[in-house]
């Protein structure tokens, strides 16, 4: 039921389609990025992210045994010309309004950043931790609606609108036609497990995490 809630309302109000099937709930996006890090390690080199940047995300990744590279931004969004051709790499980003500095992505960003996450088999994990609101106009379609390959994971919280101490939030990442959609499809499924969820999306018991973190092999430590 609350997942139904979540799909009925992404599609209006961030022109997301979801199937409630593809919605693993978390205990918010901080939640959701740990459990992102634990389980696409097996596909990605790198993990990507916004300079400046969410550190909550950046300690997600350090924490569970990734190499933490930043990349630029400007005053349209992270600069995709600086992100590297050879992939595949999870790239972090927060395109409604980049945090910490506020500016939304530009549409042409969004389109050269899809554009890159197919080129380099590369995946993006979208933050729309406060995409719901804007001062004027209509909210911009999120990332993951202008997503024709299933390049983008979503991570939706209700910290914003509802509260922080709700400790609600949510993933979608379903598998769309690209060359990741294996990774995605496993990853699901982990990220199911990972929440204690089972196929009728009810949560079963207390959450359990793995003993060692799912690190890539090879993954280098770096300061935080
Ligand atoms: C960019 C960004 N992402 C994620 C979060 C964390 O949200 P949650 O409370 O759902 O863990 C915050 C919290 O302020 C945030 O600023």
């Amino acid at each position: 039921m609350l997942r139904q809630a979540i799909a009925d309302h992404i599609g209006p109000a961030r022109g997301i389609p979801a199937d409630p099937e593809d919605i693993v709930i978390v205990g918010g996006s901080q939640d959701g990025l740990t459990l992102i890090a634990q389980a696409f390690g097996h596909h990605c080199n790198t993990f990507l992210h916004e300079d400046p940047c969410y550190q909550g995300a950046r300690f997600a990744f350090h924490g569970t045994g990734w190499t933490c590279t930043p990349v630029p931004v400007d005053a349209q969004g992270i600069e995709v010309e600086r992100l590297p051709e050879r992939g595949p790499s999870l790239l972090y980003v927060t395109p409604s309004h980049q945090y910490p500095i506020g500016m939304t992505m530009t549409l042409e960003r969004r389109l050269a950043l899809l554009d890159w996450a197919e080129r380099t088999d590369s995946l993006i994990i979208e933050d729309d931790y406060d995409g719901e609101f804007r001062y004027e106009g209509a909210p911009l379609t999120a990332l993951r609606g202008l997503d024709r390959t299933g390049r983008v994971i979503y991570l939706g919280t209700f910290s914003k609108s509802i509260g922080p101490g709700l400790r609600l939030g949510f993933v979608i990442a379903s598998p769309g036609g690209g060359g990741a959609a294996e990774a995605l499809e496993a990853a699901q499924q982990q990220l199911r497990a990972l929440a204690g969820t089972g196929g009728d999306g009810r949560v079963h018991g207390l959450r359990r995490f793995p003993a060692a973190p799912a690190a890539h092999p090879g993954a280098l430590h770096e300061p935080p």
